[in-house]
């Protein structure tokens, strides 16, 4: 076998195979909350990217077996564990991509905002950290609920001076998946080639989809568009009531997370066409915050889609109208929680 390595035929493969590899670079990145639902197997997919050089997995407990686990598989990255307080600034250094899964998740009858009291102190310690230890870093906020712990994520940075308005998103990644799924379904399309914007924010009436933006242009009925929307705008609570109690959607979730991920390092990696819908610091229309489509380059969003939110129809825009308010209240909600803390 030792002689196998050294073998001409091998080699040429090797330098074949290298010759072949798309990427420039390759990235660190961590995950907090990585011992949990979502965060086991988001951390599967990103040990499964070629993009990825270093996998830092942080959790308050049980990380170690996770981490031990995953790097037993034969992908490049090196995974590292760490728990507790104690490890998080290590956790952090030098990292390139940070995602944040952590905080508790639903249970039937409770909406996004019911776990605000816990998930907001989680977020702030954790992004508190973030700042002081990778303050570069693009930030991907999964908690919920996502429409508050993004701004109380901004504010945070903005205490500490760090505050990069496009290195910031919410994940909403789950939003436009589930959307490409059910137009699919509903209108017989081929999975691969749908695309739907997901714009607003991530809970309830706040999520919503432009039907009339999806790509291949597709003709809806006006049934077709309720259903549809109230589906899309469902599809969290639909996960928490077939669940019964043991909490929300965990694989679709990293599925989608991984994505925004492998998008994040692909536009880090020089890829000048990169797009995905997320939920940032926008000044779309009168919101601080609002999902929509944006072009991601090396340094964060490069640029906002404003394409999406012109001719809409009748019901979108009166959706949009309708979502305001929300959406305004927990943007506020979140900015106040960090201004009011002694
Ligand atoms: P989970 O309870 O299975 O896992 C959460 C993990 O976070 C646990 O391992 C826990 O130990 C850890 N944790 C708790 N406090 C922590 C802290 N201070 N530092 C580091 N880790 C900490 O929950 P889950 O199903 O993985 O969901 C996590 C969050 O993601 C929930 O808030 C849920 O609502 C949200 N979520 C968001 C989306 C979205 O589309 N953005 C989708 C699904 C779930
Ligand atoms: C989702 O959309 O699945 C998540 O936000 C989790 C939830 O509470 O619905």
């Amino acid at each position: 076998a030792l002689h196998e390595s050294f073998s001409p035929k091998l080699e040429a493969r090797q330098r074949t195979t290298n010759h072949l590899q798309p990427y420039a670079s390759t990235f660190k990145v961590a995950v907090l909350g990585a011992a949990g639902g979502i965060g086991q197997p988001l951390a599967l997919l990103i040990k499964m990217s070629p993009l990825v050089s270093a996998l830092h997995l942080y959790d308050i407990a049980n990380v170690k077996g996770v981490a031990a686990d995953l790097s037993h598989c034969n992908t490049p990255s090196q995974v590292l564990d760490f728990t507790g307080p104690a490890e998080l600034a290590n956790c952090l250094k030098e990292v390139d991509v940070v995602v944040i899964p952590a905080g508790v998740p639903r249970k039937p009858g409770m909406t996004r905002d019911d776990l605000f009291n816990i998930n907001a102190n989680i977020v702030k310690t954790l992004i508190e950290a973030v700042a002081d230890n990778c303050p570069d870093a693009l930030i991907h906020i999964i908690s919920n609920p996502v429409n508050s712990t993004v701004p109380i994520a901004a504010e945070v940075l903005k205490q500490k001076g760090v505050y990069n308005p496009k290195k910031l998103f919410g994940v909403s990644t789950l939003d436009v998946v589930r959307a490409n799924t059910f137009v699919a379904q509903k209108k017989g399309l081929k999975l691969i080639d749908v695309d739907v914007p997901v714009v607003g924010g991530h809970a309830g009436i706040t999520i919503l989809p432009l039907l009339s933006k999806t790509r291949p242009s597709t003709t809806f009925t006006d049934k077709e568009v309720e259903e549809l929307t109230a589906r899309i705008q469902n599809a969290g609570t639909e996960v928490v009531e077939a669940k019964a109690g043991a909490g929300s959607a965990t694989l679709s979730m990293a599925y989608a997370a991984a994505r925004f991920v492998e998008s994040s390092l692909r536009a880090l990696d020089g890829d000048a066409d990169v797009y995905e819908c997320s939920f940032i610091q926008s000044d779309l229309n009168e919101l601080p915050f609002f999902a929509s489509r944006v072009k991601l380059g090396k340094e964060g969003v490069e640029d906002v889609i404003s394409a999406d939110l012109q001719g809409l129809t009748e019901f979108e825009e009166k959706a949009l109208e309708a979502l305001k308010p929300e959406l305004r209240a927990s943007i506020e909600k979140g900015v106040a929680f960090v201004h009011k803390q002694p």
